[in-house]
Formats: structure tokens, sequence, C-alpha cells
């Protein structure tokens, strides 16, 4: 048994060898003319292209994309160190718009914001779908999440529900619970006293407390142990999850028949999750969900409710238990990773963080901020929305499938195409930004030149993130709080400064670096 899997390995992967070998030669006979071409795949050898179709199922004829080999389609473009930044390369090939093979799945990768629009938000009932995956069916409890899930009245019904509940929760008190953390963050610098330190997990700590605050009704201390458990846990699934080892399974079921230690580890972090989260339920469901007021206690509520309507939806259990693992990972990686981007750019730029000082200091006084200043501090929203645009923490948004055949841009795309929002690829479009690489907050000040239209880093449409209001007054009242009382500065003369390309999974970090936290005076 054993040994006729690895002879099947060891013969795919010598066709695999000769299919290399074969397609770049032709490859490099064609490579000055496959920007203009847009069809590289002409190149290829009839018989290749032909044997590429037979695996990948019919293509979009109109639709360019780096040559696909047989039987790995582009796993090597996929397989990537840092995605967005190679997908966003292909794009200054093969246009706006082009497609990439997956085992038997096209994918089309869209890298500028007005397609992005088109297909999210305009024709938001053919996109709406998630793709089925092996993989994503087990981190998603079967695809009853509100993110993995697939488009369905199931679907909608929970995720309205989840809505729901997050703004009857968040109403009234998200302010002050964003601002408790705000304090303490800031209160946890001040205790450093100067000595240079990595933040992340500070940051990690604030994000996470909001969150679960709003579903639990808990915040943990940094030093908890049920917080860095859960934590480690849901970082591991998310990094696992993303990693191609992991994502070759959804394509070649055949490699799910060998051994793959990231596969075990990814299958025991998902037990862990369920465990912990499972227990936090309990625990909420005996002491405090009749008292309310949490996101949790409100999803347990209308599971006692009869929910029937047209869609005839049941919610259950699991549904509730997926919001709260979807609320939870959705909601403390991206705001403590858009931080930590933040304070690793102004070190950068220090005139950058004295400007906001200033502002800050101009327009409260000595007051700290609310958000319902934020009008009035227009170069501090400039900075967040430099830091969005620069450093989008989910570059690939998640994948969404066409539901029915549609069009994107004029290209026909077939039902059940892979569609990926390349919002890092749309943030640095040069048809669009002025110097796209380039750190320049004052792009978002009046008559600076950049387009609220074209930034997205939160999606659109019927599957825009659950948590933007969230996200936005986090980011709002964390930054402002943490330039009013502090000035960062690098952590030595001799260190380099933060490395700013980063590290791309399902969220866009930068790599650790560590800082001084200085006090403002008063
Ligand atoms: C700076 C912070 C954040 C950014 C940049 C961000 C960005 C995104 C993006 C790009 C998507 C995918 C949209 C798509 O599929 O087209 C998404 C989905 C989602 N986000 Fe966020 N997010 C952030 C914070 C949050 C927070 C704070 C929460 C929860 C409180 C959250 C919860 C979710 C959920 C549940 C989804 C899945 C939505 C669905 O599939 O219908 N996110 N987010």
């Amino acid at each position: 048994m054993c040994i006729s899997a690895v002879s099947v390995v060891l013969l795919l992967f010598i066709l695999w060898m000769l299919v290399v070998k074969l397609c770049r030669q032709a490859d490099s006979q064609s490579d000055g003319d496959a920007k203009e071409s847009k069809q590289p795949e002409a190149a290829v050898p009839k018989l290749l292209h032909s044997l590429s179709k037979r695996f990948f199922g019919s293509l979009s004829p109109s639709l360019s994309g780096p040559p696909s080999l047989p039987l790995l389609g582009n796993m090597l473009d996929l397989a990537q160190e840092h995605l967005p930044i190679h997908l966003t390369s292909l794009a200054l090939r093969y246009g706006n718009i082009y497609r990439l093979n997956c085992g038997s799945t096209t994918m089309v990768i869209l890298n500028n914001s007005e397609i992005i629009r088109e297909a999210l938000i305009k024709k938001w009932s053919d996109f709406a779908g998630r793709p089925h995956s092996y993989t994503g069916d087990i981190v998603s409890s079967g695809g009853r999440s509100i993110s993995l899930g697939d488009f369905s009245e199931g679907w909608k019904a929970h995720r309205r529900v989840a809505h729901s509940a997050l703004h009857r929760c968040t109403m009234d008190s998200l302010h002050s619970v964003i601002e408790k953390q705000a304090h303490h963050l800031c209160q946890v610098l001040r205790d450093y006293n100067g000595k240079a330190v990595d933040l992340s997990e500070d940051f990690t700590v604030a994000a996470s407390n909001v969150i679960t605050t709003l579903t639990l009704g808990k915040s943990y201390d940094k030093s908890s142990e049920d917080l860095q458990k859960l934590q480690d846990c849901l970082n591991e699934i998310v990094s696992l999850w993303g990693s191609p080892w992991i994502s070759a399974l959804d394509s070649f079921p055949l490699l799910r028949k060998l051994p793959n230690p990231p596969f075990s580890r990814l299958m025991k972090e998902v037990a862990r999750r369920d465990e912990l989260i499972g227990k936090h339920i309990e625990d909420f469901k005996k002491n405090d969900h009749k008292k309310g007021g949490t996101v949790t206690s409100s999803l347990l509520q209308s599971l006692e409710q009869p929910q029937g309507g047209a869609s005839q939806m049941t919610l259950t259990e699991t549904h509730v238990h997926m919001t709260t693992v979807d609320l939870l990972i959705g909601g403390t990686e991206t705001t403590a990773a858009l931080l930590n981007w933040t304070v690793a750019f102004l070190l950068h730029r220090p005139e950058v963080q004295n400007k906001v000082y200033e502002e800050l200091c101009g327009v409260l006084d000595v007051r700290y901020p609310q958000y319902s200043d934020r009008h009035r501090l227009p170069y501090l929203c400039a900075l967040i929305n430099e830091m969005l645009r620069l450093r989008p923490v989910a570059p690939l948004a998640v994948p969404h499938r066409a539901i029915r055949n549609s069009s994107i841009a004029g290209h026909f795309i077939p039902k059940n195409t892979i569609i990926i929002p390349n919002l890092y690829g749309a943030h640095h479009d040069p048809e669009v930004w002025d110097d796209p690489y380039s750190f320049k907050p004052e792009r978002f000040l009046e008559g600076g030149g950049g387009s609220l239209r074209a930034l997205i880093p939160f999606g659109g449409g019927a599957r825009l993130c659950l948590g933007e209001a969230i996200a936005r007054m986090e980011m709002f009242l964390f930054t402002a709080y943490l330039l009013r009382d502090f000035k960062f500065l690098p952590a030595s003369k001799e260190e380099p400064l933060p490395d700013l390309r980063g590290v791309a999974s399902v969220v866009l970090k930068v790599k650790p670096y560590t800082v001084i936290t200085h006090p403002r005076e008063k």
C-alpha cells in the first residue's frame, strides 16, 4: 500500500520534471512576446496544452495567465513566499485580471479596485460564494462559519443574526470597551520604562480583549494562560491553513493519502480550539448568558426563539461556536497587525508621528480623543488610510466563488471559478495611485489625490468584513492614544529599522522588531 503510494508520487514527480523542462524551453522562446500576445499558453506545445485543458477543465478563453504546468497547474506561483507581491507582479505582465490553475480549479485574480468592485459589489450575487474545500471544511466545522460558509439561505440567516447581535452589543458600549483597552495598553507601554521591546503581543492582547469583551464579556491579562492558549491555537490555525502544504491537499486529493505533519498539526489545533471555545461557551451558558449584553448571549438567546421564516434556517450551537471563532480570528490578528505596521512605518518616518502629535495637541489640547473627533483630525485619519492602503492586513481577502456563470471586465467567468481579490495589488496599482509604493499619508488629505473609492481593505458587497465598524474605531482610538502618549524610537542606532516587506499568510504581518516607547511630556 505504502510502496504503491510512493511509486505514484515518484511517477508524478518524474512527469512533472519532464513537463517543467519542456515548458521552460517553450516559455523562454516566447518570453519576449508574452506581454503583447496575452496568450502565453499559446507557446506551450499543443500536446501539453491540451493535456492541461483535460486536467483543468475549460478555461475562460479570453483570459491570459502564466503558463500552467500539467498536473501542477500554477502551484509554483501559488507557493511563492510573498504571494500578494508575486500576484501583483504578475498583473504587470498579464493585466489586471488574469487566471491561474490549481488542480482542477480555475482561479481568477483581480488586481484593480474597479474590477474588484465590479465583482464584489456590483455583481455581488454572482460572486458571493466561498470555495468548497477539504481543509476549509475541517477548519469551519463543515462550512458552518460565516467567513468560510458558502452563500446559501442558511448562511445569509446566520450572517444576519450575527450582524444584528454585533450591532446590538456594540451600539452603546464599543467606544468605552476600546477606550478601556487603549488606556490599559498605554499603561503597559509606560511600564516598559524606555526598554526596547517587541509590542506585537501587547497589540494582540488589546485587540483580543476588545473582541472577548464583546463576545464573552471577559478580558484577560497578558500573562493569562487561558488567553495564551487561545491565541496560540488560533494563530497556528490561521498560519497552517494559509501554508501551501495544506492548500495542496484541496487541489490534489491523492496527497491526502500521504503523511503530512503540518496537516496533522492543523487537525490537532482545530480540536484544541473547539475544546477551548466549547468550554468558554459552556461556562457562559451556566453563568452569564441570561444577563445579555454580549454577542454570544444574544446568539444563544436567538437559538431559543423559533427561527423559521422563508429560509427555515435552524441556527445551532455549532453556529454560535463558529461565530465566536470568526470574531476572534477576524478581529484579533488583523487589528494587531495593522497597529504593528503603523509603528514600523513611523520608525522610518519620525516626522509623521510628530505631525499627528501636533494635530492632536492643537485640536484636543490635553484631552484624550473620542471617535467623534475624527473629522477634526484629518492627518491622523490620513495616516490610518495610508496604512490600510499600503499594508491591507487581509491582502487577498478571502477567496470568493462564482455561484453562476457571469462576467468580470467583459471576460466570461464560468460557475465555480474561484475569485481572488488582490487588495494588495489594487492598493499598489500605478494607474490609480501616484508613487504607489511610497508611504505618503498626505495623499489622503484634501487635494492630495488619494482615492477613498479605490481603498478597499475590508472587501465589499455581501462578504464585506463583518467587523469593519469595530476595526475602524479601534484603529482610530488605539493609534490616537498611542501617538498622544508616546514617541516611538528605534531600539538602537546599530539595529536596522523594521523590515517593511512583511510576511504574508492569510494575514500580512510585519517581521518582529523592537522599539522604544518614550512617554511624551504633557
Ligand atoms: C484592520 C482590520 C480588518 C481588516 C483590514 C479586515 C479585512 C477583511 C477582509 C478583506 C475580509 C474578506 C472580505 C471578502 O471576503 O471579500 C474580511 C472578512 C471578515 N472579517 Fe474582517 N478585517 C478586519 C477586522 C475585523 C474585525 C475587527 C472583525 C470582527 C470583529 C472581523 C471579522 C470578519 C469576518 C467575520 C469576516 C467574514 C465575512 C464574510 O465572509 O461574510 N474583521 N475582513
